[in-house]
């Protein structure tokens, strides 16, 4: 298994019995998935895309990388939610944080379309200044307005930097098949388009050209995280908690939650895993947080949030509990000098091996917020690599299915994000709006 739990860390929390009483609603879950007979079963096609996804397409993507590598410094990608949150989680995780500042024969990938600030647009077109650009848009709906706005403006300046024609080689579409407007205006303006599958929603996409063609642009082996995703598939295909640990984990995050432990942090020990726990966050809050239930999902970063959350986690409010992720395999040897001067009085460190100590950090935090009243359950992953993170993928995809279920909401939509769309469109005055933006306006006086 490339991603086991470690329940030593919960177990002072969670009794047997407890794990013994919820096998029946876990596994009503898991057969109300796997049958496809639950709410949202029209977006299931993540269950079975690590082997059956589009080949011809997959082959495409990987020209298309290929393409983009030799014929662009930059790659901006514009999306937004689940349209950029699993490509940029993955370059990171797999790649670094510093992707952009390592040297490499790949370029470099910036993310836009992402929010609506003028000055990460300003700042992001001065750095593509002089420099030779492609352009991924992935946008299901094709009318989100995050995308939409930056779109404008980046195919603009392809425009007028490359004319019509050279443009057109360095656009490339990620949407809806047939429908929506993005697909059309692709199609009449002959960019090479992806498909968004119309059964997989956009937090489950990441393992669909929406992730694959940037993942693959910045030189990521895409057959060999598609191979971890398909090996989870196989490995986790029951609802046996003693040999599924996805199950286990939804098993235990379901009897913490309802015990009160309303808050979910995910831990990273390395700068690497924090984009990583974003995609987690999207994909369980949106997931799960519904008709007032659910899981806060949070997350940190240690040991740098250890001097900052720490003292709550240690000590605040015990409504929470921690996953802890551990890659065992660093995946880099780096030995701490020794300082003859010894002024820090870290000489008892020198020649060990800086993974050593931060391995040892999380060990000595494990027991210090399990003796501070925070269960932690520990996740051990193999290393950082893209067959790992393909399984890493999967595991979480299907623990949040399943307890999505447990839960007695839909895993699947997300009609909350609307609301604030309502309101927005509304205030800026879009036509089709004009009630909801007198009723706005009204309640301001
Ligand atoms: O998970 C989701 O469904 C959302 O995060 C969407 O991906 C996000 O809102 C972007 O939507 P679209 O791809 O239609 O632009």
């Amino acid at each position: 298994m490339t991603v086991k739990l470690n329940d030593k860390f919960v177990t002072p929390f969670v009794a047997a019995h407890e794990l013994e009483n919820i096998r029946p609603a876990l596994s009503a879950a898991y057969k109300t998935l796997m049958d496809r007979s639950g709410a949202g079963n029209d977006f299931l096609g993540w269950i079975d895309l690590p082997v059956e996804y589009d080949k011809e397409e997959f082959s495409r993507i990987k020209i298309a990388a290929e393409k983009i590598k030799k014929s662009c410094d930059i790659l901006v990608v514009l999306g937004i939610g689940g349209s950029y949150l699993g490509a940029r989680a993955a370059i990171e995780f797999v790649k670094s944080p510093l992707y952009n500042s390592l040297k490499k024969d790949t370029p470099d990938i910036y993310f836009a379309g992402n929010n609506i600030s003028p000055n990460a647009l300003s700042e992001l077109l001065s750095i593509c200044e002089g420099k030779d650009i492609c352009l991924n848009v992935i946008s299901k709906s094709g009318t989100t307005t995050e995308p939409a706005v930056a779109f404008r403006v980046f195919r603009e300046l392809l425009v007028n930097k490359y004319g019509v024609d050279g443009a057109r080689d360095r656009i490339f579409v990620t949407t809806d098949k047939c429908r929506g407007t993005l697909k059309k205006f692709s199609d009449e303006s002959g960019y090479e388009t992806f498909v968004v599958p119309d059964d997989v929603g956009g937090r489950f996409s990441v393992l669909t050209a929406v992730g694959l063609l940037p993942i693959a642009a910045a030189g990521i082996d895409i057959d060999a995280l598609m191979q971890g995703a398909a090996d989870a598939r196989k490995e986790l295909a029951s609802d046996d908690i003693e040999n599924n640990d996805a199950m286990k984990y939804a098993a235990l995050r379901t009897i913490l939650y309802r015990k009160g432990k309303v808050t979910e942090i995910m831990v990273g020990y390395e700068p690497y895993m924090l984009m990583f726990c974003e995609w987690w966050k999207q994909l369980f809050g949106e997931s799960e947080g519904k008709d007032q239930k659910g899981i806060l999902p949070d997350s940190v970063n240690f040991s740098t949030d250890l001097h900052s959350l720490g003292q709550y986690i240690q000590d605040g409010t015990r409504n929470l509990f921690e996953t802890v992720l551990n890659v065992k395999d660093c995946g880099c040897k780096f030995i701490i000098p020794d300082d003859p001067s010894n002024v820090d009085g870290l000489n008892f460190l020198s020649g060990k091996e800086l993974d050593y100590v931060n391995k040892t950090a999380m060990l000595g935090t494990l027991m210090a917020h399990t003796d501070g009243g925070v269960p932690n359950i520990l996740l051990e992953i193999d290393d950082r690599s893209a067959h790992s993170l393909g399984y890493l993928i999967y595991f979480f995809e299907l623990a949040c299915a399943v307890d999505g279920y447990m839960l007695g909401v839909n895993p699947f939509d997300q009609p909350g994000v609307e609301a604030y769309k309502k309101n927005m469109f509304a205030l800026l005055g879009k036509p089709g709006y004009e009630e909801a933006q007198k009723e706005l306006l009204a309640r301001m006086k």
